[in-house]
């Protein structure tokens, strides 16, 4: 069903009463919100009319009251009942008319003027209704801006991939499928669309063009042969969460960005320097051939690159890609409203598996705060504050990139150590500070070497170890900082080797997961949990937070003393938590899933929750027997368990997927969120086999050709109320 029109909804005016506008908040900071006028005509209602009133908790969403979703294993995306999900962009979809419409049969080429793969995190970016300027509140035109992650390469091609040396043909659309999608929406009474013919349209590559911005710009860490001076770079890929400036920018995080590089066996003996050091840190130990191989496609300068061994004789890297690794890993800004503007990577937010970057609360006349995790086994939690002071002028600067540069490449960098008894603080990674500088693990030069060896310097000040930080997200009104810890394999009562870390109060869980399917269990923190933190106070530049667990991941059968803590019933339950944003219009958390231990029960997830506040609950303790008799007790302070109007299931996806970014018309009334990789256990050599395949997801929903037998593919839907109101509210 196509959504009503703007004029059908008879609530209109409660609705507009009622929200919470970005505006709102910028403007006047907790419980401030809009009051637009009467007639105001939706997507329309100005700065000016925004005034202070609290409305904060009239928009809030008191309890939820749409029926849960079932678990389920349908190769199907399953929404609440009153709800209606519309694939609106998949794979291959043509960004501009003169493209051919997609195939799907791998045939498909001009992956620089379709819908990359794997679409990941996404922001919407309002436009004003003739679409001639930006319009935070604007609901019926705007942007998104869709990261697009990864690729599932055989998917690509007609008959799977070719192995090594990969073909040009081949690693030509691969390298095209990944980075960023920037893509006109529009609302009428048709529903809710992508528009071909917009002239914001536009793809970002692995092989844009970007400026090197912050301390490591024109460093002798950042030296290519493509930048010799170390001021450009090349690309961006591997994006994975974001971030929405307030100054209307996306904020995209690179994540596993060191797959795609080749090092060569010998290259450490080459090097003979603390280059070897960082290449490990960052998972790039020698002899490793790129995820995707691209560096044997050819001599050519844009597959060379790829392999990032010491070649040439030079002594500064000019002459080479051994710096290139140092080029990737950066919360990287792009403008989506100036298809010109090159994308400027953020060297001062630190390098490393980022995820999401979140806005702390806006207070004029204060700094602003950057939230940011780290996705991988036992890394660390982050945030920048910058030495800039915030000013609501800036929100509406014309040139958005600039603002950046004023907020972004001058500040402090920050790690996170929990402490057990609920408290924690911020540690900060300076050149000055004597824990680094005098670090016997690595010899850091100045402030670029630690950004750019953000983990060794969060190594040195004592960070702690997490469950692999995944997306982070700010409470509206509280800017409370919540991290999804998706899971973690190597969360040890009794770890073997450095690999692996020991249970503590803000990771406590460590067991044995039961599958149904058959297969053995997985071991450590398998389902996960949500951490949040409370700056002292509210502060968000504060140097110290109070802090607890407010939510684990567990199946409703599990053990309720040392794994379901949260008490999670059956229409709660939930694994390896990822995806994580509030909506500004219902205040509502939407919390997305990316698992692998939960699916003999059901394809992974998106849920609602209500989120309290820290320090809303009290602890729990786990009391685990080591191998010598003794025993580990382990008590953490967690929020108030999840009441069943404060946390049900609202979507859930296909076979194979995951369910990740999000994001909405600042009405609320149109939420997007995407598929990612359905059909991702599909083998290579099961690609000519349709009848094998485990999801034909969109194209057996209707959505693009091969109807039942299609190949599957990554895609963007729009989650519409039938009744035209708040999507969960
Ligand atoms: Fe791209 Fe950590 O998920
Ligand atoms: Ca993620
Ligand atoms: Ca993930």
């Amino acid at each position: 069903m196509s959504p009503p029109s703007d004029s059908s909804n008879p609530h209109f005016e409660t609705v507009l009463q009622a929200r919470l506008s970005r505006r709102g908040v910028l403007l006047g900071g907790l419980g401030a919100a809009a009051t637009g006028a009467a007639g105001a005509t939706l997507g329309s209602l100005a700065a000016g009319s925004a005034t202070a009133a609290p409305a904060a908790a009239a928009a809030a969403v008191a309890a939820l009251t749409f029926k849960p979703v079932a678990k389920s294993r349908a190769d199907a995306v399953t929404v609440a009942e009153g709800y209606t999900a519309t694939v609106i962009y998949g794979l291959g979809d043509p960004l501009s008319p003169d493209v051919p419409a997609f195939r799907n049969d791998g045939t498909d080429t001009d992956y620089e003027r379709r819908a990359g793969d794997y679409h990941d995190g996404m922001s919407y970016f309002g436009l004003s209704n003739d679409g001639s300027r930006p319009d935070p509140n604007g609901s019926r035109r705007g942007l998104l801006a869709v990261n697009h992650e990864s690729i599932t390469e055989h998917f690509l091609h007609v008959n799977g991939k070719t192995l090594h040396p990969r073909p040009a043909s081949e690693t030509d659309k691969e390298i095209a499928a990944h980075g960023l999608s920037i893509v006109e929406v529009r609302r009428d009474g048709q529903g809710v669309r992508c528009v071909q013919n917009s002239r914001y349209n536009r793809r970002i590559t692995p092989d844009s063009p970007a400026l090197i911005s912050g301390p490591a710009r024109g460093h002798a860490l950042m030296k290519t042969r493509y930048s010799p001076t170390g001021r450009n770079s090349r690309g961006t890929i591997n994006n994975c969460g974001v971030g929405h400036t307030p100054w209307g920018t996306l904020l995209s995080g690179e994540e596993n960005w060191s797959d795609y590089f080749a090092r060569a066996e010998g290259d450490n003996a080459v090097r003979n320097d603390k280059s070897v050091t960082s290449l490990v840190r960052y998972d790039k130990g020698q002899n490793a051939t790129g995820y995707y191989a691209w560096e044997t496609t050819g001599p050519q300068d844009r597959y060379a690159r790829y392999d990032v061994s010491q070649k040439g004789s030079s002594t500064d890297g000019s002459d080479d890609y051994r710096n290139e690794l140092n080029t990737f890993g950066y919360v990287v800004e792009v403008d989506p409203y100036n298809p010109k503007a090159a994308m400027r990577k953020r060297t001062a937010l630190g390098r490393f598996a980022h995820e999401a970057a979140a806005v702390g609360k806006l207070v004029e006349g204060r700094p602003i705060a950057i939230y940011m995790g780290d996705d991988a086994r036992n890394e660390y939690v982050y945030k920048w504050v910058s030495a800039a002071k915030w000013t609501q002028a800036d929100a509406d600067a014309q040139d958005r990139l600039a603002v950046g540069d004023k907020y972004l490449d001058e500040g402090r960098l920050y790690a996170a150590r929990f402490d057990a008894d609920g408290t924690g603080r911020w540690l900060e990674l300076s050149i000055a500070n004597p824990r680094i500088a005098g670090y016997s693990g690595y010899p850091f030069a100045d402030q670029a070497d630690v950004v750019v060896n953000a983990r060794i310097a969060a190594d040195a000040v004592g960070a702690t170890k997490m469950d692999r930080p995944e997306w982070c997200a700010t409470h509206p009104t509280t800017g409370e900082a919540y991290f999804t810890l998706t899971n973690n394999s190597e969360r040890k009562v009794e770890p073997a080797d450095a690999s692996e870390s020991t249970v503590d109060a803000a990771n406590p869980r460590s067991y044995r997961d039961s599958y149904a399917g058959g297969k053995p269990g997985s071991r450590g923190n398998v389902n996960g949990h949500i951490i949040r933190l409370a700056e002292l106070g509210g502060d968000a530049a504060a140097r110290a937070f109070r802090w607890d667990v407010a939510i684990f991941g567990a199946q409703a059968d599990a053990d309720p003393e040392a794994i379901n803590l949260s008490a999670l019933n059956a229409d709660q339950d939930f694994s390896s938590p990822d995806g994580l944003w509030f909506s500004q219009a219902t205040g509502l958390a939407w919390i997305q899933t990316d698992d692998g231990a939960y699916t003999d029960a059901s394809n992974c997830m998106m849920l609602a929750a209500i989120p309290g506040s820290v320090g809303d609950g009290d602890t729990r303790t786990i009391n685990y027997n080591r191998k010598n008799g003794s025993t580990l007790t382990v008590t953490t302070p967690v929020g108030r368990n999840p009441t069943p109007d404060r946390l049900r299931r609202f979507l859930v996806g296909p076979v194979d997927c995951e369910i990740t970014g999000c994001c909405e018309t600042p009405d609320g009334r149109a939420l997007f969120v995407n598929i990612q990789h359905p059909g991702s256990d599909i083998t290579a050599a099961n690609v000519a086999k349709p009848e094998k395949y485990t999801s034909h997801w969109p194209g057996n929903a209707g959505y693009g050709p091969g109807g039942a037998l299609a190949r599957p593919r990554s895609a963007t839907i729009v989650i519409t109320k039938d009744d035209g109101g708040r999507i969960g509210g």
